[in-house]
């Protein structure tokens, strides 16, 4: 597809939902006044992240001190059930980060509600879910659809275990209006991870406010913290103690809120 037929396509999919509007809105604004924030400071952030990254191994280990065995050895058959899920799925979206991450920052903290941005086929709802249901807790999710694929919307958490979904509540908008709702709904968190909007402007925007919601002795996630300067910065700017960790060529940034 040339760059003009997709603009014009996506502008005709997002007039379609008029719930995606604000984000409409917002994208136009981005592509004329500010088309450089997705890659703001990727050589520096990727370099950053190379000093300071370990293994998750490590990271479970050491710092979360428990012992590591993956999350996909402790839940094979419903890991091996979502695989399928995901191949059967005729649509193709944003892969999983390290699901024993997920998994354990869930056990660490303890979680009883945790929220996420970002679902697409649902690998860290799965995995964060595999945790909060021993307790009974809640997953808040924020997710906007893939706006060029027009089925995208039944296949988001297709690989979410059926028995894990009464756990879990999914808002279907972009970020900046499903936060709001989902506040209202909870306003404090025992876990945040964050794989959604990765421009540098959209990181910063919702770090800050989804740290404030983040209890004492929480855990806070985000996800390609390589891609540019956004979580560094942050962390910078914020004095956080922050733990870098290597996955599959990609780094996730945690720091524990003390
Ligand atoms: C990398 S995928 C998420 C992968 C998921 N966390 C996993 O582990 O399987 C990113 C998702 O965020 C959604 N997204 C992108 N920008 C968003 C925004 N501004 N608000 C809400 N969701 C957004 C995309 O549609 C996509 O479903």
């Amino acid at each position: 597809m040339s760059k003009i037929s997709e603009i014009t396509t996506t502008f005709f999919a997002y007039l379609k939902r008029p719930d995606l509007y604000p984000e409409l809105r917002r994208k136009i604004w981005k592509n004329i006044f500010n088309r450089s924030s997705g890659l703001r400071g990727k050589e520096e952030a990727e370099l950053w992240c190379k000093n300071l990254a370990v293994s998750e191994k490590d990271f479970i280990q050491n710092i979360l001190k428990i012992d590591f065995v993956p999350f996909e050895n402790i839940f094979g058959k419903e890991y091996n059930d979502a695989l399928s899920a995901q191949e059967k799925a005729p649509i193709k979206m944003g892969g999983a980060g390290s699901l024993s991450v997920i998994y354990y920052i869930n056990e660490y903290a303890k979680a009883q509600n945790s929220i996420e941005t970002g679902v697409a086929y649902g690998w860290s709802s799965f995995a964060a879910l595999a945790s909060l249901v021993k307790r009974n807790g809640t997953l808040y999710s924020s997710d906007m659809p893939y706006i060029l694929q027009n089925q995208s919307e039944d296949f988001v958490g297709c690989v979410i275990p059926q028995q894990y979904k009464r756990n879990w509540k999914l808002f279907r908008f972009a970020d900046k209006e499903s936060l709001p709702r989902i506040f209202e709904k909870q306003d404090s968190f025992d876990v945040v991870h964050y794989d959604s909007d990765k421009t540098y402007d959209g990181r910063m925007w919702a770090y800050r406010i989804l740290w404030d919601k983040l209890k004492k002795g929480g855990v806070f996630m985000s996800d390609d913290v390589g891609d540019n300067a956004a979580f560094k910065d942050y962390c910078e700017q914020n004095n956080r103690k922050v733990h870098i960790i290597e996955f599959d060529g990609k780094y996730a940034g945690v720091i524990i809120k003390e």
